[in-house]
């Protein structure tokens, strides 16, 4: 028996289903760069980077070297009580990269989810008023706030409610659903109508804390917002006094081409939350934001033991060097455009792709059957396939490929990777592929 199936067999009778999106029965023993080994000794080409969690690649050698020197010093003394030198140097780092000319703080977290709840707990404070609202298709985590402001799987809502009062969801300008022959202008205007109807109707604006969004939704489908749309939203949000955060836990430090996703927009956020490849994968987030915002609570108002550990401070300090001196935000950007010259040739040679969406080394590809409607199946069939042929890449929301590469990926993988890409695509056309036989469900 394979070693992967007997880890799993073991596996599946301790853990909880809750835990993990099932996609294909591999153990991921070890990884390097953009290339993850499973049990077996099988390699693969990553096109997931640990759901945009390593964007430096795996096991960097700077990363790993400084996890080990600082685990050596000091593993973990609470900063919830006492200061320890790296993760000080962290807070003035991250207050210097983020975008805003005017006085930040930094709170850090476990997690992504619990970064979000801070930003939430932060803007009520320093409001004094107790709504929420963010849009459909978004992913900000599992803890009860996040997920409350969550709205991309029924799983996250099914059997466990009721969540956290006062969060209203308006729809996310998902330019898929732009109407023909539609302006980005007029996409804008229309989807902003549909954002004030709430404010409009029955929620009063001066009773919202805070509206948060991600520039570019990652498990939406990786969808850019327009610039219009943006500039109207936060512009409401300065008339009336609403905090206005971004979610950069998947779109940030550089996955998009620049360091942040809102870098896209020329918008400085009020607050900001950070995470997943801030400490190469190792479980570290923060929340960037106004001083005067963020000094509207007192401890232990977001307080967590093990938040801002000085191991998983280290591995941040390296990965933002690693960013920092192998370019890899300009990287994404280049890379970015071959990946997106290989998609969209794609497109024209394959009649079941749709929409392409490439935002430096990361994109959304949406599969269509011959009506133009989603086709989840055939996604399916693609990524199994793509698995087969030594390549790692999953969907999202059923018919969307999720492209997310490790930054530093060589040309030499990519090019690879798009080798294998164009084999399964021209099988597909053949009506070569079928459903694997597994008894796992597949995706979202
Ligand atoms: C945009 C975004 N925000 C927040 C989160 C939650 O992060 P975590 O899983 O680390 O709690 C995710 C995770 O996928 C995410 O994509």
């Amino acid at each position: 028996m394979s070693e992967n199936k007997k880890i799993l067999d073991e596996e599946k009778i301790n853990l909880a289903d809750a835990t993990r999106v099932k996609y294909f029965d591999i153990v991921i023993d070890h990884g390097q760069g953009a290339i993850i080994t499973d049990a077996d000794g099988t390699d693969y080409i990553d096109l997931l980077a640990s759901a945009s969690a390593t964007n430096i690649g795996h096991s960097h050698p700077k990363v790993v070297a400084a996890i080990s020197n600082q685990a050596k010093k000091l593993i973990q003394y609470t900063p919830a009580y006492f200061a320890n030198p790296v993760t000080a140097s962290l807070a003035k780092r991250l207050v210097d990269i983020t975008p805003g000319n005017f006085k930040k703080q930094v709170v850090f977290g476990n997690s992504g989810s619990d970064a979000n709840d801070a930003i939430i707990k932060f803007a009520r404070g320093y409001t004094g008023r107790s709504y929420v609202v963010s849009f459909t298709g978004a992913y900000h985590g599992s803890t009860y706030g996040a997920i409350s402001i969550s709205g991309v799987s029924l799983n996250m809502t099914r059997k466990i409610g009721p969540l956290l009062p006062n969060t209203i969801k308006v729809p996310f300008p998902d330019q898929t659903q732009r109407e023909a022959g539609e302006s980005d202008d007029a996409f804008s205007e229309r989807l902003f109508k549909q954002f004030k109807l709430p404010f409009e109707t029955y929620l009063p604006a001066d009773e919202v804390a805070l509206v948060i969004i991600e520039p570019i939704q990652g498990d939406g489908g990786i969808i850019k917002a327009p610039q219009k749309y943006m500039s109207l939203i936060y512009e409401f949000t300065r008339k009336h006094g609403i905090v206005f955060a971004v979610d950069e836990v998947n779109q940030g430090l550089g996955r998009t081409g620049k360091l942040w996703s809102i870098d896209h927009f020329g918008i400085a956020p009020d607050m900001m939350s950070i995470g997943k490849s801030l400490a190469s994968g190792l479980p570290l987030s923060a929340v960037v934001g106004r001083t005067e915002i963020m000094s509207s609570l007192s401890a232990p108002a977001n307080v967590y033991t093990t938040a801002g550990n000085p191991v998983t401070a280290a591995a941040a300090m390296a990965t933002l060097d690693v960013i920092a001196e192998e370019n890899l935000v300009a990287r994404s950007k280049k890379l970015g455009e071959l990946a997106r010259d290989f998609f969209e040739q794609a497109a024209r040679s394959y009649w079941f792709i749709g929409d392409v969406r490439i935002y430096g080394l990361n994109g959304g590809i949406d599969i269509i059957d011959e009506h133009g409607k989603p086709d989840n199946q055939a996604t399916t069939k693609l990524i199994y396939r793509i698995f087969e042929l030594g390549a790692i890449m999953i969907s999202l929301r059923g018919n969307t490929l999720r492209f997310q590469p490790p930054l530093v990926i060589t040309e030499e993988q990519l090019t690879q990777s798009f080798k294998i890409l164009t084999q399964a695509f021209t099988e597909l056309a053949a009506g070569n592929l079928s459903l694997p036989e597994t008894d796992n469900h597949i995706g979202w």
